[in-house]
């Protein structure tokens, strides 16, 4: 049993982001969810806040407070990807409008005060869109940087390229220069990039053990997969599409499921070409010192095993 940690999840849902909040639901013996943070990346603020609230509706968990961050990378203009998530965000389930409202306070402040507040190194940071809220924060209080236990983020790729340009991950992509102040700021880094998450297909055999579970988080995160992956399954021609954020809660509840390595990386931040492309120094070539757990490898079945048998909870 690993130890309970407390956590913030910054979130732009997305309904592999949705995925992972619930997987966090599930797990109340394993996290604190102190805080969901939204910020603008698969689909503008707006929906990425009525989204985390629409989840949390979801599961009953209205306990949790919502804050809304960034509504634009801090230097680039906004990429979405309603290509892949549709219009809300949340396409392929219908649910009713939220009525939870968000936080008044902004995202960045409330990632701010409670790092300040709670003991230094207790709490964990969980990212699964852009980095911006992070970056925003760490540069309005650099005091912050070694108050945090440690940030697992999705985001980035290595041997496994890009999947919004030939280079770069998505998260990565759309705010390049948010995800250069967390790569240099000394935070203990753990990322879960496209090499890990393209192992973990949503295969048929899958997705129909989830429905077999007959609840309805269950049944909602069925018709969202089904919507979400057939983007990858005609990119790829794969049998289903990779999960990509739950990966980050996870690694907090089986650690063990995955495995990689100490290595340093580097964000491109300049060049048009490769913008926002993460530099894995896999075979440690350069003498820039390690600053990432970077995964690789991750037991894909454990991975859906867990997954399963936590929705069966909600
Ligand atoms: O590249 C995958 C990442 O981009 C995931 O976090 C997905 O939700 C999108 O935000
Ligand atoms: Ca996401």
């Amino acid at each position: 049993m690993t130890e309970r940690r407390k956590i913030i999840i910054d979130t732009d849902p997305g309904q592999d982001d949705a995925a992972a909040l619930m997987l966090a639901f599930a797990s109340p013996d394993e996290v604190e969810i102190l805080g969901i943070c939204t910020v603008a990346g698969n689909v503008p603020l707006k929906l990425t806040s009525r989204n985390a609230r629409i989840i949390c509706e979801l599961c009953n968990r209205t306990d949790i407070s919502v804050y809304e961050g960034a509504d634009r990378p801090i230097k680039r203009q906004l990429v979405t990807a309603e290509h892949v998530h549709g219009k809300t965000g949340l396409d392929g389930a219908v649910l009713d409008e939220p009525t939870m409202k968000v936080m008044p306070q902004h995202a960045v402040d409330f990632i701010i005060e409670t790092l300040r507040r709670e003991p230094e190194g207790s709490v964990t940071l969980c990212t699964l869109g852009p980095l911006t809220n992070i970056g925003m924060a760490l540069t309005k209080a650099p005091d912050i940087a070694p108050r945090i236990r440690e940030l697992v983020l999705m985001g980035g790729g290595f041997f496994e390229g890009g999947n919004i340009t030939p280079a770069a991950e998505f998260n990565i992509y759309v705010d390049p220069q948010a995800a250069d102040i967390v790569f240099r700021a000394g935070i203990p880094l753990i990322m879960m990039p496209l090499d890990v998450t393209h192992q973990l297909m949503t295969t048929k055999a899958r997705v129909s053990r989830l429905a077999a579970i007959g609840s309805r988080p269950a049944m909602v995160m069925v018709d969202w997969l089904a919507f979400f992956e057939r983007f990858d399954e005609e990119k790829y021609g794969s049998d289903g599409g990779p999960l990509h954020d739950p990966t980050v809660i996870a690694y907090l509840l089986k650690p063990e499921l995955f495995s990689g390595r100490h290595c340093n990386v580097e964000i491109e931040t300049q060049s048009e070409l490769t913008v926002g492309m993460t530099v894995v120094d896999w075979w440690r070539v350069s003498k820039r010192a390690p600053n990432t757990r970077v995964m690789r490898h991750v037991d894909a079945d454990g991975f859906f095993d867990l997954l399963i048998e936590r929705f069966a909870r909600l």
